[in-house]
């Protein structure tokens, strides 16, 4: 009755510790493995050494060990089309991004990453980089929409439709200039794409994006707050 070898004080103690020496073997291999492939990296001479990783032990304390220090949190957010609300803005004119309009809708991308992600603009290359792999999204399948206001532009936001399987899009990240962000153009855009999305046969989405240490990116609480949920936790870190 109840006395079963598995539930046993002993057997159970005997387990603590097996999983404790599983964790100590498994440290030290993500440690091997780390030291060499940054004896490999450090030897082709780097400008400098980033990692991603996910935020779980063991992998973050054997980076801190090696010398990384965290530098920024990413966050794997989905949204489920249906989730995502319509809050649509009606002075908002939106068309799909195709061959002419390209060049403009580019430079709107570059201006609308400042200042959140000018680390990775700089570590990218440069902006004419930047708006380069931009264009080069397209051969990848991206479907972009671009929105105005009063004829001028403001947003874009894109999907790679069945990117990670059928019916599972890669969502590109919503960008507003500068000068119009905080009046509802992001919320819109959301709505928008999650639309189109319907429409090229998607019901799902998903996004890697930033935040930092300390606090949610903007770009995380708009797809937060549009209904999106935070799948997985992962830490960028650099070695000093
Ligand atoms: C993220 C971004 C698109 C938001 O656009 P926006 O037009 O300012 O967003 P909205 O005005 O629709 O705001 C949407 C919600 O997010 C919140 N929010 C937006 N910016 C915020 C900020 N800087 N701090 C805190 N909350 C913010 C708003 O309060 C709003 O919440 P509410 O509906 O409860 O009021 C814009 O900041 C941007 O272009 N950033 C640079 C590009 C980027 O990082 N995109 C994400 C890439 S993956």
């Amino acid at each position: 009755m109840g006395g079963s070898d598995s539930s046993s004080p002993r057997q159970l103690v005997r387990d603590k510790i097996s999983q404790h020496q599983t964790r100590k073997i498994q440290t030290a291999i993500a440690e091997r493995l780390l030291t060499k492939a940054i004896t490999h990296v450090e030897s082709k001479g780097p400008e400098f050494l980033r990692a991603t990783t996910p935020a779980v032990r063991p992998y973050v304390e054997v980076y801190r060990k090696l010398g990384f220090k965290p530098l920024r949190r990413d966050f794997r957010i989905s949204w489920q089309i249906e989730d995502v609300p319509h809050t649509g803005d009606s002075r908002l004119e939106t068309e799909e991004v195709l061959d002419e309009t390209m060049d403009s809708a580019s430079s709107l991308f570059v201006r609308a990453l400042s200042p959140y992600w000018d680390w990775r603009t700089e570590e990218e290359g440069g902006n004419a980089t930047v708006a380069e792999s931009f264009k080069e999204d397209r051969s990848r399948g991206a479907r972009r929409i671009l929105a105005s206001l009063n004829k001028e532009s403001v947003g874009l936001v894109g999907i790679i439709p069945d990117f990670y399987e059928p019916g599972v899009a890669w969502f590109r990240g919503a960008f507003v200039l500068p000068e119009h962000r905080g009046k509802g153009i992001g919320s819109a855009l959301m709505s928008e794409i999650s639309k189109f999305a319907k429409i090229l046969g998607q019901r799902k989405m998903v996004v890697y994006t930033f935040s930092y240490l300390d606090s949610l990116a903007p770009g995380a609480v708009l797809y937060l707050k549009s209904g999106g949920k935070i799948e997985a936790e992962y830490l960028q870190l650099a070695r000093m």
